[in-house]
């Protein structure tokens, strides 16, 4: 059996410009597997927190290095259980969750190589072993930005287009570029700019998330009739523009209290064919949440990113509550592959869908979020608009394992 001979670590740069680590593991038969660390902008309180990048490389080619030289890749409970208790806190910040993320995933691909099985295929084998049912995740394209995203007067983050399940994958890309094209082009007819935001989704000045829907409803027109084949969905990320009491909409200069807020949404609902927010509200106004999920539970996704953070423990703590139907994953929001599985897991159990996600800051050369979505049998994917190279990547991967799995 292979082992573990070499980790080592550098910096590199990310979509926002920023430095983040690259970590490539090495097996003594010669296998490989590269891990690069995305970044958010909008974080959730209790994600798992990362450390300065000179600091991740060297612990992980020095201290990680070490811990883990001549260990099996291929027991990825054991690889992830040995950081954890070597980093020792709640939130990662000793090791960093950067550094340790890097050395998880990187390990998993490296065993992947080593077996010669796509990346896929080998993370099913640890998450549901046998399972050999595989879907693609139906992509949630964000083709306008806002909130911390953008510099725009947009309060709300994402406004998404999400095919209908029913399409094919490759269909489902097709018409996200499709509609993004149109957008370029009908806000450019209104003479607002066309620049994008840190996820590739245009960023005017000018909107609000009333007009940003008109936008999108106007190019998805025909795709979007009832019955259609394309629905709309909203990142709200709440948190971003909470303040003390209210939540303040700048750009209609609304003081909201959460109840004004589920007001707003109430009208959005009625307006326009949409099917998934996230984040709605501050992850610790739970009232609203639940008042909120109470009334739309059943025609609504109402998703958690910041209010879950892809945790397993702060996830059990919240189904209970009954606020949500749907969460984020992101594997950096946690720091291991072990810890991300569990909280799928947990999420599948108790009937929520789960949405595998990239961050607003990531990296070009990374797609492992794509593998680990068809792994999983995520029910949807978000990395961003079809445009720009570190989010095309991942929609990228996701069109080559539907190829590979359709010819077979
Ligand atoms: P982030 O945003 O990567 O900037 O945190 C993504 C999201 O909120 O879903
Ligand atoms: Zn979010």
């Amino acid at each position: 059996m292979p082992k573990i001979s070499n980790i080592s670590c550098h910096k590199i740069v990310n979509s926002r410009g920023d430095w983040t680590v690259m970590t490539k593991v090495t097996l003594d038969d010669g296998s490989v597997g590269v891990q690069s660390v995305p970044e958010g902008a909008s974080k959730g309180k209790k994600e798992a927190v990362d450390i300065l990048p000179e600091k991740s490389v060297d612990l992980v080619s020095n201290v990680i290095n070490a811990a883990l030289l001549g260990k099996d890749p291929f027991n990825q409970g054991n690889i992830d259980k040995t950081l954890v208790e070597i980093d020792g806190t709640e939130n990662k910040r000793h090791l960093g969750a950067n550094s340790i993320l890097s050395v998880s995933l990187a390990v998993s691909k490296a065993a992947a190589a080593s077996k010669g099985t796509p990346l896929y295929k080998y993370l099913r084998e640890i998450f549901d072993p046998g399972n050999n049912e595989y879907t693609i995740p139906t992509p949630a394209f964000n083709i306008l930005n806002g909130g911390k995203h953008a510099n725009n007067k947009l309060s709300f983050q994402e406004f998404m287009v999400m095919p209908a399940k029913k399409v094919p994958f490759d269909k489902a890309y097709e018409m996200g570029v499709n509609i993004y094209h149109d957008l370029e082009k009908n806000l450019a007819k209104a003479g607002m700019d066309i620049d994008v935001g840190d996820e590739g989704g245009f960023a005017p000045n000018g909107l609000t998330p009333k007009l940003a829907l008109e936008f999108i409803k106007e190019c998805a027109a025909e795709r979007s009739k009832p019955g259609g084949n394309v629905f709309f969905g909203i990142d709200v990320a709440a948190d971003s523009f909470k303040e003390i009491l209210n939540y303040f909409i700048e750009e209609e200069g609304l003081h909201l209290n959460s109840e004004g807020l589920a007001d707003y949404y109430r009208d959005l609902l009625k307006d326009f064919p949409l099917i998934y927010l996230e984040d709605p509200f501050q992850e610790e106004d739970f009232a609203a949440w639940k008042k909120f999920y109470n009334e739309f539970s059943e025609t609504l996704m109402i998703v958690g990113d910041d209010l879950t953070v892809t945790n397993p423990s702060v996830l059990e703590q919240i189904i209970p509550m009954k606020l949500i139907n749907a969460v984020i994953a992101k594997p950096n929001q946690i720091g291991t592959l072990t810890e991300t599985f569990e909280f799928i897991k947990i999420a599948k159990d108790n009937n929520l869908q789960v949405i595998v996600s990239h961050r607003s800051g990531d990296t070009a050369e990374d797609t492992f979020i794509a593998d680990l979505a068809v792994a999983v049998g995520a029910e949807f994917m978000k990395s961003g608009a079809p445009a720009r190279g570190e989010r095309v990547a991942k929609y990228n991967r996701l069109l080559e394992i539907f190829l590979e799995l359709s010819s077979n």
